[in-house]
């Protein structure tokens, strides 16, 4: 095969992988060109990230054909990938906190002088990364103080400082801010122009047509199609990887919120600067009150502190006129309050338990009765109920939740507080990874909720959502309130201009 010329850098023919009870992969094609960025799409658990551990050497496929640059290729492990100048940046973070930023990107590859690894070398070729990605980040901090934007960028930088020709992006913009995703953006396209071939993941259309030269689609671990992505648009796109159409992306509302307050916030201020200045809302029975706002407009310390995991130094909360305390989360738990963090993943996640420990894990309450008995049929009940409603793709409840596909273990985690019996739901960025068709879900399920008389609160940066889901929109702006709109009165120019009001 050697010195056969192809117009492709990366071919993976028909790739076949099975996991006990899961056929992940049934014959997956994909073509890389060089100098092009690949979208690489389809719903939770179609086998994107399954697709390329087997490139990386993670996994080994049962059957096919992997090409590059024209040869036969099955890397055995990462470092074999690497050394051959494929990387991949992956979905979830395994980073170790204690480690530094340098001694993460260099593992496993660290310069030595003899036996003892060269600490000034290293440092040296990291700040030379760093500049060519224009990162300001100290080479020697400890990755557990990153914030978790940084920490992707770490592992991009990571990608880079290998000179691969073939980089694989699994959902990097799960956590990026705006800036942050056009910097990434403007790094892959340098790595365009000089030849390199990228695989991009994501569940972001509007950001998979900007980006990309080409697009695949695989659907329930198969084969769907290929094509330039230039020419298509998000519905056909849509409908290439849910494999129907989906008309509305919304689903429509029923109910009117209650003039009831349920929910009374005032002057809210954290402790630590800088953070929540001065807030105060209100939120009715029946309502759903989105929260828009920049990176950085305190959005989640607000609900967090609401929540009490973040200390309050100032400010009420009165749920159904009545002054509560909620000073740690157990106590709002109790006080009727449910929270699904930003950082799903890595708040709550039992990675070695299966899916009913995490399903059910947060209501032990619920299952016990007065002597302490626990009610195995219930937590098996509220389990189904979970996988079905989330829409969760696995083989049974049994399931290591480890096992199953990133965005299948935020819906589980989404469905374990969905299962406590609250009055108010707060949730931040609750699509982030979730795939268009399960998004749907979620909405329907926000909305049923609130239907019932209880109150949501929404934090999301994706506005298309926010205006099609919420009653009300509160505007955040540098930890204070810069304005309160009604959702059918407003547009997205006025949001963004709120937003801007205190910076
Ligand atoms: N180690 C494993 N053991 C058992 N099943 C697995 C394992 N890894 C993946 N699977 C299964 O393979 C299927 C494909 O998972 P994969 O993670 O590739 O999906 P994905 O397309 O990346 O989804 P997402 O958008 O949610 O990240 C899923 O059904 C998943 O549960
Ligand atoms: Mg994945």
């Amino acid at each position: 095969m050697k010195g056969k010329t192809t117009e492709y850098l990366l071919q993976m023919k028909n790739i076949v992988k099975t996991f006990p009870g899961v056929r992940a992969l049934d014959g997956v094609n994909l073509d890389v060109r060089p100098g092009s960025v690949h979208a690489l799409m389809g719903e939770n658990g179609a086998g994107k990230s399954t697709l390329m551990k087997c490139l990386f050497g993670i996994y080994n496929p049962d059957e096919g054909e992997i090409i590059f640059k024209g040869e036969k290729v099955r890397f055995l492990n990462p470092k074999q990938a690497l050394d051959h100048g494929v990387s991949m940046v992956h979905q979830e973070l395994n980073q170790v906190p204690e480690t530094t930023v340098m001694e993460n990107i260099w593992m496993g590859r660290m310069p030595k002088n003899g036996l003892i690894v060269d600490d000034a070398k290293m440092y040296q070729d990291t700040k030379e990364v760093f500049e060519r990605l224009n990162l300001d980040i100290d080479p020697k901090e400890k990755i557990g103080r990153l914030s978790v934007s940084q920490r992707q960028m770490i592992e991009i930088a990571k990608a880079v400082s290998a000179d691969a020709k073939i980089v694989v992006l699994d959902e990097p913009t799960s956590s990026l801010t705006e800036k942050e995703v056009d910097h990434l953006f403007r790094i892959i396209n340098s790595l365009r122009d000089q030849g390199c071939g990228i695989v991009y993941i994501s569940h972001k259309m509007e950001e998979i047509l900007k980006i990309s030269d080409d697009v695949t689609v695989m659907r329930d671990g198969q084969y769907v199609f290929s094509g330039s992505a230039k020419e298509m648009n998000t519905d056909q796109l849509i409908t290439l990887i849910v494999g129907r159409e989906l008309t509305n992306r919304f689903p429509e509302k029923k109910s009117r919120p209650s003039d009831e307050v349920l929910l009374k916030i005032e002057h809210l201020k954290g402790m630590y600067d800088p953070t929540v200045k001065d807030v105060t809302f209100q939120l009715r029975k029946g309502e759903i009150l989105g929260i828009a706002g920049l990176m950085g407009s305190r959005r989640t310390e607000t609900i967090e502190t609401i929540f009490g995991i973040r200390t309050r130094a100032d400010g009420t909360i009165e749920k159904d006129g009545k002054m509560v305390g909620n000073h740690n989360a157990r106590e709002s738990i109790d006080n009727g309050f449910a929270l699904i963090t930003e950082d799903r993943r890595q708040n709550g996640i039992f990675a070695g338990l299966d899916i009913e420990f995490n399903s059910t894990i947060a209501n032990m309450k619920g299952y016990a009765n007065k002597l302490g008995v626990i009610n195995e049929k219930k937590m098996e009940e509220d389990t189904t109920w979970v996988i079905e409603s989330m829409h969760v793709k696995t083989p049974s409840q049994k399931e290591k939740i480890g096992n199953l596909s990133g965005g299948n273990q935020q819906k589980v985690i989404m469905g374990r507080w969905l299962l406590i019996d609250s009055d108010i739901m707060m949730l931040d960025e609750p699509t982030r990874g979730i795939d268009v068709g399960a998004k749907y879900e979620i909405y329907q399920l926000v909305m049923d909720y609130a239907a019932k008389g209880k109150g949501v609160i929404f934090i999301s940066s994706e506005m298309p959502e926010l205006l099609g889901i919420t009653d009300r929109i509160m505007v955040m702006s540098n930890g204070l309130v810069a304005g309160i709109v009604e959702t059918k009165d407003t547009s997205q120019e006025d949001i963004l201009r709120l937003s801007a009001k205190y910076l």
